[in-house]
């Protein structure tokens, strides 16, 4: 009986023989796996679970878990553990993109098997995209505000400004300031750098200034921010760099140029800004939406202008084919239509500015009808805010 023939014995020598000289070149097969899949996060900017996979040294001491990789042992080596989880496990490595592939995750397997030799002086650099910013979310929960914010609240409430809870046992407030249009100055709004609780703010048509705004400078939980019809100019935006729960920021009919947006920048989650009536030009909005490529930017002023400028040839053409004879009455319409269009739809503008300037008188009407309420929680308030004094 044979159960070896000499030829495959031959094989099985030869496949055995190719096996232990298929040694790992560490620069050519481990070494681009590190650097586009792993030192974004753990190489010399970041340190994830305090390890660093950019350097042999920095490798073998491991993270905050331990030994990351243990030469010829891969059940140890916790590197391979996480590379080889499924996509929905919390530990898998990559956190974040694309898994290592199998033929990747084998070649790790091997270099580790085979003693995880890495060459002495070689450092990886990380050409993998850098991890995006990640800004935390607003917590909605928990918050509490602090003596001098109630106290600044009580003050506004004496002016008949209500900084109102925005839901039913919420601290986070709203702050509606444009029922006391030009009488509130940036004196006036002061107190505002104590509400911290602030996550809607409507300074609208106030007399605020660049450097008034240096107030809410520190009111980071802001979401939503009204400056339309003020004063403000580049040197106010400077204020807003570090408000990095912004979502929406109106600026229409402001003195905000191209410079000032460079200040935005880093506002990673506004998505609407307002920017109509304003020294903005093409130029700015490229250069912004390049560092924020989904902010929707609005500059509804823009289709007017196009639309008045087209209407207004069209306009001077027409009485003169009124009065040729009418020989193709089909033709005169339709060279009228287009532009016709556009006056429409800045029309339609023009009704929907008209309704919103109604909606705000209705609002301001309210707001009076609040400012008597808002004193009277205002007293309340005062008295909370002595109480947690003592
Ligand atoms: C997007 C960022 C990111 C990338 C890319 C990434 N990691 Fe991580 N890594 C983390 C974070 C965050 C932790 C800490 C949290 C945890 O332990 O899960 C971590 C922890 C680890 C740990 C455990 C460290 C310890 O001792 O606690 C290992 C091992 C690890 N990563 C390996 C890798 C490998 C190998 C790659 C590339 C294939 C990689 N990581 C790519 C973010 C990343």
């Amino acid at each position: 009986m044979k159960f070896f023939s000499p030829i495959l014995a031959a094989t099985i020598l030869a496949i055995s023989a190719q096996a232990a000289d298929n040694k790992i070149d560490f620069a050519k097969e481990i070494q681009p796996i590190l650097e586009k899949s792993c030192v974004q996060c753990h190489g010399p900017e970041k340190h994830k679970g305090d390890l660093r996979l950019d350097s042999k040294e920095a490798a073998m001491k491991g993270g905050k878990g331990g030994l990351a990789i243990v030469p010829g042992d891969t059940a140890k080596s916790d590197l391979y553990r996480r590379i080889t989880l499924p996509k929905d496990n919390e530990d898998v490595m990559p956190s974040k993109g694309e898994l290592l592939t199998k033929s990747q995750t084998d070649l790790i397997r091997d270099w580790i098997t085979q003693g995880a030799n890495w060459p002495a002086g070689l450092v990886i650099k990380s050409t993998g995209a850098p991890e995006e910013t990640k800004v935390e979310p607003v917590k909605l929960a928990d918050y509490k505000p602090s003596a001098a914010e109630l106290k600044a609240i009580a003050k506004f409430g004496e002016l008949g400004v209500a900084v109102r809870p925005i839901a039913l046992n919420l601290n986070w407030r709203e702050a509606n300031f444009r029922s006391l249009n030009t009488n509130a100055t940036d004196a006036v709004i002061a107190p505002l750098k104590d509400i911290l609780g602030l996550v809607d703010l409507n300074l609208a048509g106030t007399k605020i200034s660049d450097s008034g705004l240096a107030n809410i400078k520190g009111l980071t939980n802001l979401t939503h921010l009204h400056l339309e019809h003020t004063q403000i100019g580049d040197a106010g935006l400077a204020n807003l760099k570090g408000l990095v729960n912004l979502e929406y920021l109106n600026l229409f009919d402001t003195k905000v140029s191209d410079a000032g947006l460079e200040n935005l920048k880093e506002l990673a989650r506004l998505k609407n800004l307002h920017v109509w009536q304003t020294k903005v030009t093409d130029a700015g909005v490229t250069n912004l939406q390049k560092s924020l490529p989904k902010l929707n930017i609005v500059r509804g002023w823009e289709l007017a202008a196009v639309a008045k400028k087209e209407a207004e040839p069209a306009k001077k053409e027409a009485p003169k084919k009124e009065v040729e004879p009418a020989k193709k009455p089909a033709e005169a319409p339709k060279a009228v239509a287009e532009p016709a269009k556009k006056i429409e739809s800045s029309n339609k503008e023009v009704g929907a500015l008209r309704k919103e300037a109604e909606a705000l008188r209705k609002e301001a009407e309210a707001l009076r009808k609040e400012g008597e309420a808002a004193k009277k929680e205002a007293e309340a308030l005062r008295k909370d805010a002595e109480a947690e004094k003592k």
